[in-house]
C-alpha cells in the first residue's frame, strides 16, 4: 500500500459549531501535497461545518488545526489564505455584479497589478473556458462556467490546499464529472493539496486518495476509497444515513 505524503493540512480532533452549540466533534483528517481528500456523508453531517472551521471562519472549541508545522488554530480566514489556503465555499463563491475580469482580480488581492495580470493568464490556461468570457459578468455564466470562476478565483493565489465545498452541485452529471476527473485530478497531480466535499460519493470515491465519511458531526469510517467499497457495512451506513437525495432518473448512477 503506498503511503501517504506528510500533511500540508492536519485538522486533530476538532470540534466546532455555532452559538456554543457543537456540531462535529473530535473530527480529525489530513491532507499532503498531490493528494485528494474527500469528505462525503449526508446533508446535515456537518461538512460544511468541517471546512468553515479549517479556513477560520468558525471558531473550533477544541483540538487544532496544523498548517505544515505551524499551529493555525482560530487563526482568521485572511490569514490562513497568506499561507496558501485556497477555500471555495458552497454557496456564494462569486461576486455576481461583477465580470469574470473583476472576480478574478479580486481573487488575487493579495498581489501586484503585474502579477495579476500573469496570474489571469496562467488560470486560464487551467479553465480555458474562461477567457474568452472575461469581460462577460459573472451572473450571465452557466452554473459549470460560474463553478469553474469560483475555483479560478480561488487559484489567483496559487494556493498549497485547495478545499473544495461540493463543487459539482447543481452541475449534470456529465459536468460533474469532468470537473472532478479532469480539473480537480489535474490540480491534484501539479501537486496541490485538495480537500473536497462531495454529495456525490461514487464520482468522488473515484479521484479521491483517502475518503472520510462524516455522520452526525463525526467521522465514521475513513480509508482508501478501494478498501471502503469492499466493507460490508459502507453501502448500508451510507443510504441508512440518508445520503440519497432526491435525483432526477439520469443521475442515480453518481449516487451510492
Ligand atoms: N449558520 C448556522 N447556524 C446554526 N446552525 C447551523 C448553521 N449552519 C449549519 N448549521 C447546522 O449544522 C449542522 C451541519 O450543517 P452543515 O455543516 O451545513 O452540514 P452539511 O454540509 O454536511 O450538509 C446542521 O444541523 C445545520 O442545521
Ligand atoms: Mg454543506
Amino acid at each position: 500500500m503506498e503511503e501517504r505524503p506528510a500533511p500540508s493540512l492536519r485538522a486533530e480532533h476538532i470540534t466546532s459549531g455555532y452559538g456554543g452549540v457543537p456540531v462535529i466533534r473530535d473530527v480529525s483528517l489530513a491532507v499532503g501535497p498531490g493528494e485528494i481528500v474527500a469528505v462525503i456523508g449526508p446533508n446535515g453531517a456537518g461538512k460544511s461545518t468541517l471546512l468553515k472551521s479549517l479556513v477560520g471562519i468558525l471558531r473550533v472549541t477544541g483540538g487544532r488545526i496544523m498548517l505544515g508545522e505551524a499551529d493555525v488554530t482560530n487563526h482568521a480566514p485572511e490569514d490562513l489564505a497568506r499561507r496558501g489556503v485556497g477555500y471555495v465555499p458552497q454557496v456564494n463563491d462569486i461576486f455576481e455584479p461583477l465580470t469574470v475580469l473583476e472576480n478574478l482580480e479580486m481573487g488575487g488581492y493579495l498581489l501586484s497589478t503585474a502579477q495579476i495580470r500573469v496570474r489571469v493568464g496562467e488560470v486560464g490556461n487551467v479553465f480555458p473556458q474562461l477567457p474568452p468570457l472575461l469581460k462577460r459578468r459573472a451572473d450571465k455564466l452557466s452554473g459549470g462556467e460560474r463553478k469553474m470562476l469560483a475555483i479560478a478565483r480561488v487559484l489567483m493565489l496559487d494556493p498549497k490546499v485547495l478545499i473544495l465545498d461540493e463543487p459539482t452541485a447543481n452541475l449534470s452529471p456529465k459536468l460533474a464529472d469532468s470537473l472532478l476527473s479532469d480539473h480537480v485530478k489535474r490540480l491534484a497531480g501539479v501537486g496541490k493539496a485538495v480537500l473536497l466535499v462531495e454529495q456525490r460519493a461514487r464520482a468522488a470515491l473515484k479521484i479521491a486518495d483517502w475518503t472520510s465519511v462524516l455522520v452526525s458531526g463525526q467521522t465514521r469510517l475513513e480509508g482508501r476509497p478501494a478498501e471502503l467499497l469492499e466493507r460490508q457495512d459502507f453501502e448500508e451506513l451510507f443510504l441508512g444515513a440518508g445520503t440519497s437525495t432526491p435525483a432526477s432518473p439520469e443521475e442515480d448512477d453518481d449516487k451510492i
